[in-house]
């Protein structure tokens, strides 16, 4: 019934259109949206990483209380071969003299991700697998402490098997701190071996275990995004063919996984797996889009991390059939029956139901050489065949390389793809100058999925750029079906991109203007699109507007953009829009050219909302340097 108020003259545009790009970059997994608390949980820590990280990095030996014993990393008999590094403990000698009040014993302290942040009365849900080596069984302490030794939490396990056993205990911390550190000590004689060593919130997004920081999570949910693009980027393809990303060793228990070196060169436990990725799109409402490695390594690929590059690296043919089962195996696991062999393994991970996966990537700004093309194809024409119901995203490098840009299209055409990811990131000048490039893409070849774009930058005139953009994004929505702002998250101190959407530390989110243009875009997104229903002068490039209706609700939502340094007029006619209600939204992100969010003041550059009156034709000014809402309903 509603979709008979949308007026004639609409062209039908993507009714997903905005979403999220989500990178494993600037510690935007473990450390960011990966609520695990333990940095180095599985001393998995590797020398390949940071300078001076190894399996013993974050974590420092203590033996209180005029206690001694000793620590070493072993190998030899892991919880599981994927896991192979894990901390034995001899406690030799619990000092218990009286003059002593503190603790005795002897153990390990871990550092967190900068500190661990706990709330006063909150609960803190500790595991750990352990082996008694000793023939006693030991009591560990475990508690949270503050950086001045002050306990704030505590609780008793003790070990009881020969073998790996796992162990759990919760936390409660008497007062809020936003630096502590967890604590593990043997307070009886004994030697053990530890490992996957891990404290979470019990407040997680949506409560779930080895789940998703709340606030974090919060935030990305609150925008509505159509859709999530996981897990990158360079990311994917991997800094050499040992480093790519493989789907399989990121599912399963997390003492399983496979954890590595990123390509942006720190430590991945690969705790934030598939599993949970779908999981988050599933709870946000957002559609999966996973992209896998098109065979082939990234251009940057090097001994040491983008230092001294080898190039691409492509997998050997004879590996090919191997790793296109993979893929293949990737659309089971997240489609396929629960008596599927890949199905149950995501039943078993506590989802029966299939995710309904609709979209495939394949490969990520890729150098196009014949070794890409023909692993490329052998994949896509695979995916194509068995599950025709999949649309695979191909890849078409970097717009500004274009050698790689042309030779993507080129392929693309040739094998006919449904749709193919573009990449730009430019200065913001550039998108006011380019606001036709899409009107002349030719409809009959790939759809574009702009899986990456961004300014340079994170000012307001930066987000105002971006916000011209999608408006020449909503107008060619019919054949631009998808796009994602990159990257999205940078934690303060540890960031390998400078221009990012939300930046955030332990304790603060400090969202940017960028991050509001996207947000009001999503959230005001539409299904049809209506020329010259704001008109002004269209060799004014600092200006651009874009009208859509959302079918579900009725809304037509206008948005204007002025980019320049003084207010301009912009002509509204709603004619075609029967039935308006005149009380309408109007939502307003301005400001300083200049302004941006800090952690000091993340709340610089906000957008307010007001209630606004319109009539069917009226003279909207826009302030300078503006996205301006308009959302009115129909009846
Ligand atoms: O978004 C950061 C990086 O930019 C991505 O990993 C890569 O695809 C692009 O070069």
């Amino acid at each position: 019934a509603l979709e008979a108020q949308v007026p004639s003259g609409g062209k039908k545009i993507s009714d997903e259109l905005l979403g999220l790009f989500f990178e494993d970059i600037n510690y935007a997994a473990d450390g960011g949206l990966y609520a695990e608390m333990v940095q180095n949980r599985s001393f998995e820590y590797d020398p390949t990483e940071q300078q001076g990280w190894n399996p013993f990095s974050f974590w420092e030996y203590m033996e209180p209380g005029y206690s001694y014993g000793r620590i070493g990393v072993e190998t030899s008999d892991p919880v599981h071969e994927n896991n192979p590094h894990y901390m034995v403990v001899d406690a030799e000698f619990i000092g218990n003299y009286e003059e002593h009040e503190g603790q005795s014993g002897v153990g390990i302290k871990n550092l967190g991700f900068d500190g661990m942040v706990v709330k006063a009365g909150d609960i803190y849900n500790f595991s750990v697998f352990l082996k008694q080596l000793s023939n006693a069984p030991v009591t560990l302490d475990i508690s949270l402490q503050g950086t001045d030794g002050t306990v704030l939490a505590e609780n008793k396990i003790q070990s009881t098997s020969k073998d790996w056993k796992k162990y759990t205990t919760n936390l409660v911390p008497s007062q809020s701190r936003d630096t502590t550190h967890l604590v593990i000590l043997a307070t009886t004689k004994g030697k053990f071996a530890m490992d996957v060593v891990s404290l979470f919130p019990e407040k997680t997004f949506k409560n779930r275990p080895n789940g998703l920081r709340l606030d974090m999570a919060q935030l990305l949910a609150d925008m509505e995004p159509k859709f999530i693009r996981f897990p990158g980027g360079c990311l994917v393809h991997g800094d050499g063919l040992h480093n790519m990303y493989r789907w399989k060793n990121t599912i399963g228990p997390i003492e399983q996984r496979v954890e590595q070196r990123n390509i942006w060169g720190y430590h991945q436990t690969a705790g934030l797996g598939y599993f949970e990725y779908f999981q988050f799109c599933e709870d946000i409402g957002a559609k999966p889009v996973p992209v896998v490695p098109a065979g082939v390594s990234c251009q940057n690929s090097g001994g040491t991390w983008r230092i001294g590059g080898k190039g691409q690296q492509a997998l050997p043919m004879d590996e090919m059939n191997e790793y296109i089962q993979e893929v293949l195996d990737l659309i089971e696991w997240a489609n396929g029956p629960a008596t599927s062999e890949w199905g149950s393994k995501r039943a078993a991970a506590g989802h029966p139901e299939p995710f309904n996966l609709e979209y495939v990537g394949i490969g990520n700004e890729d150098k196009m050489t014949p070794e890409f093309e023909e692993r490329f194809t052998m994949l896509y024409q695979a995916v194509k065949q068995k599950h025709p119901e999949i649309t695979v995203i191909g890849t078409v490098g970097p717009f500004l390389d274009g050698e790689d840009f042309e030779k993507g299209w080129e392929i693309s055409n040739k094998l006919k793809l449904p749709m193919v990811d573009e990449h730009y990131y430019i200065e913001p000048d550039w998108y006011l100058g380019n606001q036709e490039r899409y009107d002349t893409y030719d409809r009959k070849k790939a759809q574009v999925y702009l899986g990456e774009y961004a300014s340079w930058g994170n000012k307001l005139y930066n987000a105002i750029a971006e916000a011209v953009h999608l408006t020449a994004i909503e107008r060619n929505g019919d054949v631009v079906k998808m796009a994602s702002y990159a990257p999205l998250l940078a934690k303060k101190g540890h960031t390998q991109w400078s221009t990012d959407m939300v930046f955030f530390d332990n304790t603060t989110l400090c969202p940017t203007p960028n991050f509001y243009v996207q947000k009001l875009f999503m959230k005001n997104s539409g299904d049809h699109y209506y020329e010259n229903v704001v008109n002004f002068s269209k060799k004014d490039t600092t200006l651009a507007a874009s009208t859509v209706m959302d079918s579900n609700t009725g809304d037509v939502i206008l948005k204007m953009v002025n980019a320049g340094k003084a207010p301009k007029n912009m002509e509204v006619n709603l004619s075609k829009f029967k039935n308006r209600v005149s009380k309408a939204t109007l939502t307003v992100l301005t400001g300083d050219p200049e302004a941006e969010n800090t952690f000091d003041n993340p709340d610089n550059v906000v957008p307010v909302t007001e209630e606004y009156s319109v009539d069917k034709k009226f003279m909207y000014s826009a302030p300078a340097m503006s996205l301006s809402v308009i959302r009115i309903k129909t009846k």
